[in-house]
C-alpha cells in the first residue's frame, strides 16, 4: 500500500495536486458504491451545504451534490476499511512530511445528472482546521462526454481530473480553487478533509 501513498504524496509535492490512479482497489470501490446505492434507496443522502452557516438556498446555486457523512461507528466493512486506510495514510503523511494532521472527516457524495459544484475553495472563512482535501472516485468507465470532471485552477492553467474508480486526489484546502463540471451521468465519490484541530 505504501506505493500508492508515495505516489499520492510525491505527485502532491511535485505538482501541488497529488493523484494516485489506483489508490482504492476495485473491491473497496464497489463496496462504497453499493453503500451509496443503499443510502440513496433509504433516502439518507441529503443536500450538501456551503460554508458552515450559509442558507440552504444559496448553497443550492453553488452545488447540487448529495452527501452522507461517514463514521467509524457505522457497522459497515467497506466504510471501516476506507477509514482504516485513510487513517494509515494520515499516519504515513505525518511521519514522512511532518504535517501534524490529528483529525479527519469524510462524506459520500453523489452527483445526479445535471449536478455540479461551482468554483470554490475548501477552507471556511472563519475556520482553518481543514488542511488537505482528499477525494476518492468510484465511477467505472467514465468518459469525457460524461462531464463531471474535477477542474483545478492553477495560476496559468486549468487541470482536469476524470473521476475514474479508484483515483484519489490530494491538495491543500486553502490552496487551489476548483470546481466539479456539469455531470451528465451519475457521479459517485468519497470526499474528505485532513484537519488540525
Ligand atoms: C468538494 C469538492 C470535488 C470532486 O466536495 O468540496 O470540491 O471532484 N469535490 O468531487
Ligand atoms: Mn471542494
Amino acid at each position: 500500500m505504501n506505493e500508492a501513498f508515495e505516489q499520492l504524496i510525491n505527485s502532491f509535492i511535485d505538482h501541488e495536486v497529488g493523484i494516485a490512479p489506483h489508490f482504492l482497489n476495485e473491491k473497496l470501490a464497489e463496496g462504497l458504491r453499493q453503500n451509496i446505492n443503499h443510502l440513496q434507496h433509504d433516502d439518507l443522502m441529503a443536500d450538501a451545504g456551503i460554508g458552515n452557516e450559509t442558507g440552504k438556498e444559496r448553497a443550492h446555486e453553488m452545488r447540487k451534490d448529495k452527501i452522507y457523512w461517514m463514521d467509524e461507528s457505522h457497522d459497515n466493512i467497506f466504510e471501516q476499511e476506507f477509514l482504516q486506510m485513510t487513517g494509515d495514510f494520515i499516519r504515513y503523511l505525518n511521519r514522512t512530511c511532518y504535517t501534524g494532521i490529528n483529525a479527519c472527516e469524510f462524506h459520500y457524495a453523489v452527483y445526479e445528472p445535471g449536478s455540479f459544484y461551482r468554483r470554490h475553495r475548501d477552507q471556511f472563512r472563519n475556520d482553518d482546521q481543514r488542511k488537505f482535501s482528499f477525494i476518492s472516485y468510484l465511477n467505472t468507465d467514465w468518459l469525457e462526454s460524461d462531464g463531471g470532471n474535477l477542474l483545478l485552477y492553477h495560476p496559468d492553467s486549468v487541470q482536469s481530473v476524470s473521476p475514474e474508480s479508484g483515483t484519489t486526489v490530494l491538495f491543500k484546502s486553502d490552496g487551489l480553487e476548483h470546481e466539479v463540471s456539469l455531470a451528465n451521468r451519475r457521479r459517485m465519490s468519497v470526499t474528505g478533509w485532513l484537519k488540525q484541530v
